[in-house]
């Protein structure tokens, strides 16, 4: 049995969906499908699971609630991804950041301890390298200045996993997600924000120069990384998870002109505080530790994000 949380969200969704069908794998999973951005939507991506997945509809750091799921369900591995995810809102609101992602992981890792959990996937983020400009960025590289609230608790989470695992003996592997895009995106990420604007024919917000970088990867790409962390033994381990390429915001937006055969209409704004300049992923160890093969370039996963947005337009 595997439990993933934040199971009604981007990522957890499309987890869920390839862990049940393709892997035949038991799930379960905890969202508590609040309002960061519209429930209706994480309502819909788990509406097909629905009948497989037991869902426990509820906040993660209601620690009497999870520990009675958790006992019903005995999952072997936990994959931890119930997050506030946005790094701009952390600024806003960093004591509920703080709260979520630092405390509500360490509830999870009681538990995970308390039941004998055999192994502990923690997301992370590429925002725990902060504003490096040594790229491509390694696990190996020091990480002693995160850029925003956000980044911070997800470093916390990682320490607390390392933890947990040297205290215990609990298995615990993070992986840092570099920007992840693809059909169901959260739609205040830019590449999701972009394209509703300019299929309205809005202008998109445009922050700093255009020459902030980004290691853009598709779904499908991490669904296999996470995939094979699920399968991963070792004691504590920090893995990158990106497509190891990284282009331009002003490229990016040509690139999604491209796609969607619209122009976009650009509204300047200065830098946003929190923002690093550039995100690029080293994943030798990913390669060598989980098999991990991206294979999706972002010109091939921007066509099947646009395809999957314009059905969708159509059908609402
Ligand atoms: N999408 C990315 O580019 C990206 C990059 C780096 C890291 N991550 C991490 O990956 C994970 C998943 O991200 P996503 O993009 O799918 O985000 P998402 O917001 O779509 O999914 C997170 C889910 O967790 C749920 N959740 C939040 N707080 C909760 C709580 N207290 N109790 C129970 N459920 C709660 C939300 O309702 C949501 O459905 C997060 O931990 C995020 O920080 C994502």
């Amino acid at each position: 049995m595997i439990l993933v949380t934040g199971g009604a969200g981007f990522i957890g969704s499309h987890l869920l969906e390839h862990l049940v069908r393709e892997k035949k794998q038991a799930c379960c999973a905890i969202d508590e499908f609040n309002d960061y951005y519209d429930p209706a939507l994480k309502r819909e991506n788990f509406a097909g699971l629905k009948r497989s997945v037991p869902m426990l509809e509820a906040d993660i750091r209601d620690e009497k609630k999870v520990e009675k799921f958790i006992r019903t369900h005995r999952p072997e591995t936990i994959v931890h991804l119930a997050a506030r995810a946005g790094v701009r809102p952390s600024l806003e609101q960093p004591v509920l950041y703080e709260s979520v992602n630092g405390g509500g992981t360490l509830v999870l890792l009681e538990l995970a301890r308390k039941f004998g959990v055999k192994r502990f996937v923690f997301a992370s983020s590429s925002s725990v390298y902060g504003a490096s400009k040594q790229v491509p960025f390694r696990e190996t590289d020091p990480v002693m200045e995160q850029a925003s609230p956000y980044g911070v608790t997800k470093r916390a989470g990682e320490l607390y996993c390392s933890n947990y695992a040297s205290l215990y003996g609990l298995p615990c592997i993070a992986l840092r997600f570099f920007t992840v895009y693809g059909p169901r995106q959260r739609p205040d990420m830019a590449i999701h924000k972009f394209a509703r604007l300019m299929l309205a024919g809005k202008p998109i917000p445009f922050y700093g120069d255009g020459l902030t970088r980004r290691d853009y990867t598709y779904i499908d790409d991490i669904i296999q990384g996470v995939a094979a962390a699920c399968e991963w033994e070792g004691r504590f381990e920090i893995v990158n998870l990106g497509e190891s390429r990284t282009i331009e915001l002003r490229e990016l937006v040509e690139l999604m002109e491209k796609t969607l055969g619209r122009k976009a209409e650009r509204q300047n704004f200065p830098e946003q505080p929190g923002d690093v300049p550039a995100t690029w992923a080293d994943i030798s160890k990913a390669k060598r530790l989980l098999g991990y093969r991206p294979s999706v370039p972002v010109e091939a996963g921007l066509k099947r994000f646009a395809a999957w947005l314009l059905a969708r337009r159509k059908t609402r």
